[in-house]
């Protein structure tokens, strides 16, 4: 469902350029449970916003279901990024101006769901996220931990075909992070693709397929 041919990104640098990827051959099936592995600046958070469609500066090929992702606009990218893709940013990116219950909420509007029923999953998640008691804070006044287990709440609540999650569970306690990783693996059962970047190698296995990147290759496809 997702194929990434010779895909590559740089910066300018002086007179020349700095590669961040390199000649990226990536191919993803639906159901598939990847981990990205790769020491820090290797590319890992670069090549997931590529393919979570939220940067358009880069070169090469990349088919997602039957578009070319290649060929598409800022808008069109957006649109399918809404309607596909639960994306769980490093730095969390909440809406600072949003509460957590509102910003639960946000995936949920790009779907065709009523208002009402809309509440009801928020309330639902809140609860299986164990954050019914922080609904109406904002996310500064949350703790990191905290920030992160709704960026995955968030991620996850409308479903989406699939799952791109940065280091999801940096920030968690051990046994929290267990949580959500087997949140993850039950997803996966259910049919959710799903592409997680981590360093932690008991969460690595929870996937059928591991691509080390080092210095912007892809040393092995897994
Ligand atoms: N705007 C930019 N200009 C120049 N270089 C950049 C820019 N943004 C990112 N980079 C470089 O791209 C490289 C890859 O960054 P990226 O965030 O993808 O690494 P990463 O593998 O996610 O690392 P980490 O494990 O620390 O999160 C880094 O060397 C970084 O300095
Ligand atoms: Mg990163």
């Amino acid at each position: 469902m997702i194929e990434l041919r010779n895909v590559e990104k740089s910066y300018p640098v002086g007179a020349g350029r700095y590669y961040v990827l390199r000649r990226i051959e990536m191919q993803v099936h639906e159901g598939d449970f990847i981990t990205i592995m790769g020491p820090s600046g290797a590319g890992k958070s670069t090549l997931l916003s590529i393919i979570g469609m939220l940067d358009g500066d880069w070169s090469g090929e990349y088919y997602f279901l039957d578009h070319p992702v290649h060929k598409l606009n800022v808008k069109q990218r957006a649109e399918l990024n809404k309607k596909y893709i639960g994306f769980v940013f490093q730095q969390y990116h909440l809406l600072e101006g949003l509460t957590v219950a509102e910003n639960l909420d946000i995936p949920l509007s790009y779907r065709n769901i009523k208002a009402a029923d809309r509440q009801a999953i928020v309330a639902d998640t809140l609860d299986r996220f164990h954050i019914v008691g922080k609904k109406d804070l904002f996310p500064s006044q949350l703790s990191g931990g905290q920030q992160q287990l709704v960026a995955v709440a968030r991620a996850v609540i409308a479903s989406p075909k699939v799952i791109l999650a940065d280091e999801p569970t940096g920030n968690l306690h051990s046994t929290q992070g267990k949580e959500i990783m087997e949140l993850f693996k039950r997803l996966n059962e259910e049919g959710t693709t799903i592409i997680q970047v981590t360093h932690n190698e008991n969460w690595a296995a929870y996937g059928n397929r591991i691509i080390h990147l080092v210095d912007g290759w892809i040393t092995s496809p897994g």
